[in-house]
């Protein structure tokens, strides 16, 4: 179907959620979907579409980084005509109180990448997300009794770096995947966010393991799955 998605049109649903990591998508799925197949599996990104309660979903794999997101989001918008893509990763945090496990809901993303410039031609410091699916994520999260934030991410290329970046515009948290997805969402116009849970504090330098980051990631997967319900 694209250079990069083996699916069939009709075996994506028009509600993706997007972790980074292919295991990731595959624990999302045999925990929480019924009824589930696998449709992608090339180059190893994978994607199934089940039901959560009933509704159909896609879990598919984003792979890391600004390149990866870039491409899938593109692609399942152009291509696939979803409506709705909701991020669910991992950030680190820059700020002493956004706390390991705290989950924090994108409302806008930073980037200093070029993706922006050599995609389309605009330098775009910040893009924001659908405040209509933030909207329906904060309600779901006040109902289910669930601590949730809802601020600024900054999006980097560089996840090993000795820069001390000195305009973080407000940024609460670090990761490299929101701006391209927000990115393409504009261009398509469609819907999209992230939903991020904090793997690790660079100001205190807690973080959670590798094993933990696949699997304790529930609140964020249920928050993602109860909002789809209401799309
Ligand atoms: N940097 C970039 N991406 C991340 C981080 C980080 O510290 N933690 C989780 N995703």
């Amino acid at each position: 179907m694209t250079p990069h998605i083996e699916a069939k049109k009709e075996d994506i649903a028009n509600i993706v959620l997007m972790p980074g990591d292919p295991n990731r998508a595959k624990y999302i799925t045999e925990t929480y979907l019924e009824d589930y197949k696998l449709v992608n599996s090339l180059r190893g990104e994978l994607a199934y579409t089940g039901y959560y309660k009933g509704k159909r979903v896609t879990v598919f794999s984003s792979g890391m980084g600004i390149a990866s997101m870039g491409i899938y989001s593109h692609e399942l918008f152009d291509v696939y005509d979803v409506d709705y893509i909701i991020r669910i990763g991992t950030a680190g945090s820059y700020k002493e109180d956004l706390k390991v496990y705290d989950v924090l809901v994108a409302d806008s993303a930073f980037s200093n990448t070029s993706f922006d410039e050599e995609s389309t031609g605009e330098d775009m410091k910040v893009i924001n997300s659908s405040f209509d699916l933030n909207s329906k994520i904060m309600m779901i999260a006040h109902k289910k009794r669930m601590d949730v934030k809802l601020g600024r991410v900054h999006t980097t290329e560089a996840f090993y770096n000795d820069s001390n970046l000195a305009d973080l515009n407000g940024s609460l948290a670090v990761e490299m995947e929101t701006y391209a997805l927000l990115f393409n969402a504009k261009k398509f116009h469609k819907k999209a966010t992230s939903i991020l849970t904090i793997s690790d504090n660079l100001v205190t330098k807690e973080e959670i393991s590798a094993l933990e980051r696949e699997k304790k990631l529930n609140d964020m997967i249920f928050l993602a799955l109860e909002t789809a319900l209401i799309l």
